[in-house]
């Protein structure tokens, strides 16, 4: 077993999230191991070591990055065809490495049967690593509130099904200041599921308000039909899952199913989770 290298590991530091955890935990001294497919762009922390692997699909290279590790944060994987295949290798190579606990960040409700497509993938990876034996801890993230002002078109317009539906979006600064709290205590938190959203939920039309109102722009809101969605997306060439996936956030909306607001960010952090509003004032 490998001894010499910190029992944390962390998965998605050259991102947005994982990269946000690595940053939080070595501000708070903690050791970490960075498990990256490129070592040269890994984010340069104290206490923070590098571990080259080859992904989350590669068995072998995941076994030798763990071994050693007690506690392991993993981002779900980029978007793909076989995402559900490469985190069921993952975890099942977690497992054979000797790693106790998994903290894995999923999505708010997901469900083998949610509207939002990827959100069934998140919930058979939870139940993967249910199976495993190891202890676990779960993230349920609802949409990151940093990306609604990417979701405004060059004409100002925000499109999609969303309807009337509230959603109750988070900070990627929120989730991973929460991640931290569960990894730098991980025994309190075994076999919690946590659900991280914003402090309200707002309708998409809300959203384009407050965007508006902030950057001082039009912004505004189209409640497309399915079909119309389905149409316009058609500009962007992509499988047709992905299609799924993207009209698929807005019914979601839609449906109710990213409506649910928790005090989870306040009671793992002790400070109340950002609006879009204070996001949007702080950029
Ligand atoms: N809640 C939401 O609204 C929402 C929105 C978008 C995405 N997500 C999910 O949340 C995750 C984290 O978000 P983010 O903003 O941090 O995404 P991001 O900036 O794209 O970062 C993803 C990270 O995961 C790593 N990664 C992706 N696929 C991998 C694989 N197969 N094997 C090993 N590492 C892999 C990437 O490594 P490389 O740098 O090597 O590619 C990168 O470090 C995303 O991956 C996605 O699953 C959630």
């Amino acid at each position: 077993m490998n001894t010499e290298l910190p029992t944390l590991a962390v998965t998605g530091s050259t991102g947005g999230l994982g990269g946000r955890v690595a940053t939080l935990l070595a501000a708070a001294g903690v050791g970490q191991r960075l498990l990256v497919r490129d070592p040269s762009r890994a984010p340069t922390l104290d206490g923070a070591v590098p571990v080259p692997f080859a992904g989350y699909g590669d068995h072998d290279s995941v076994v030798a990055a763990l071994d050693g590790v007690t506690t392991l944060f993993m981002v779900s994987a980029a978007e793909d065809a076989d995402r559900l295949g490469l985190h069921f290798a993952f975890v099942d190579a977690a497992a054979e490495a000797g790693v106790r606990h998994v903290v894995y960040t999923s999505f708010a409700g997901a469900a083998a049967d949610c509207t939002f497509t990827l959100g069934r993938d998140h919930f058979h990876t939870e139940e993967r690593i249910k199976d495993s034996g190891m202890d676990w801890t779960f993230l349920r993230d609802n949409l990151y509130l940093d990306f609604f002002p990417y979701l405004v078109g060059e004409d100002g317009v925000i499109r999609g099904p969303a309807g009337d539906g509230v959603v109750a979006a988070v900070t990627r600064d929120d989730i991973a200041a929460s991640a931290v709290a569960v990894l730098t205590e991980p025994g309190a938190h075994v076999g919690s599921t946590y659900v991280m959203t914003g402090p309200e939920a707002i309708t998409m039309s809300q959203v384009a308000e407050t965007i508006a109102h902030v950057q001082g722009r039009e912004v505004t809101f189209h409640d497309e039909t399915v079909e119309e969605a389905y149409e316009s997306r058609k500009r962007w060439e992509a499988p047709d899952w992905q299609y799924d996936a993207w009209v698929s956030t807005y019914t979601a909306v839609a449906a109710g199913e990213m409506a649910e607001v928790t005090d989870d960010v306040l009671r793992l952090t002790a400070r109340q989770p950002m609006t879009l509003a204070e996001y949007l004032a702080r950029q």
